[in-house]
């Protein structure tokens, strides 16, 4: 048989050739389908997604192994979040400083921001149950302070954060019956600047500065433009004194209980 080899080479030339613009058109065909499919609004929030998790897998500074007795930590904490645009320059702040704290989120709010919770969870956050509307729970029947617990811990998991394990109670007001309702750790503090009603940042930033010890917990909020503005200078002389700023999640990691109240990690 006569084979002309240079024929059939030219042939295999050509059947490798359209396979290949076959593959193109394919791939064109499903990439634009995929396109398709999502939304100009998703792919922000994905795009900011992405971002705020390389952040998180970058392992800020404070999330580094920690060893408190080595070097003294301090957590700094932030109700009544999530609200805008405080929370944003807060974490804004937290990030630039490279710091992680813990958030105590009112359920509504979380439920109505899930993009902002979530964003508090992935740059490193803890992102914890503080009721879903700010009740005093010494009014409540026990049936709406579990209502209430629940769909926080329902908001949060929604906007796709690992649901709270520790529960601060609005005004700090509990009774041991209502500890036993929430089914939760609470988490109190030993530091409380009142951030809420101080007008002169430099009174924030010392008085915070001069009450934290090693182990303590500060209750700040997320929702007062002072608060946003003292932070740099809390951060900055905060460590000046040789703190580490970690989340209680890490500071008390292990040892957190249903039912008990801390106040600190002494
Ligand atoms: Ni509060």
């Amino acid at each position: 048989m006569n084979i002309n080899w240079r024929k059939t080479g030219q042939v295999r030339l050509q059947l490798g050739t359209l396979l290949l613009v076959g593959l193109f058109v394919a791939y064109g065909v499903y990439s634009s389908s995929v396109e398709a499919l999502v939304s100009t609004e998703q792919k922000s929030v994905l795009a900011k997604s992405s971002e705020f998790y390389d952040f998180r897998t970058k392992l800020p500074v404070d999330l580094q192994p920690i060893d408190c007795v080595k070097k003294a930590c301090v957590a700094l904490t932030f109700d009544d979040g999530p609200e805008e645009p405080f929370t944003s320059e807060l974490l804004d702040v937290l990030r630039s400083k490279q710091v992680a704290a813990s958030f105590f989120v009112i359920g509504f709010k979380a439920a109505a921001q899930p993009t902002l919770t979530r964003r508090m969870y992935l740059e490193g956050h803890d992102v914890e149950n503080h009721s879903w509307d700010h009740a005093d729970f010494t009014k409540l029947t026990p049936e709406r302070i579990k209502e209430e617990v629940q769909k926080t811990q329902d908001a949060v998991a929604a906007a796709d954060v690992p649901a709270p394990t520790m529960f601060r109670p609005p005004y700090g007001r509990r009774t041991p019956k209502i500890r036993n309702e929430i089914g939760l750790p609470t988490m109190l503090w030993d530091v409380d600047p009142k951030d809420w009603g101080e007008t002169d940042v430099d009174k924030l930033v010392d008085k915070v500065v001069a009450t934290v010890r090693g182990g303590s917990i500060v209750v700040m909020h997320a929702n007062h433009q002072i608060t946003v503005t003292a932070m740099p200078r809390i951060i900055d002389a905060l460590r000046q004194k040789d703190y580490q700023l970690i989340p209680i999640s890490q500071m008390l990691s292990g040892s957190l209980e249903p039912n008990h109240e801390y106040f600190s990690a002494r």
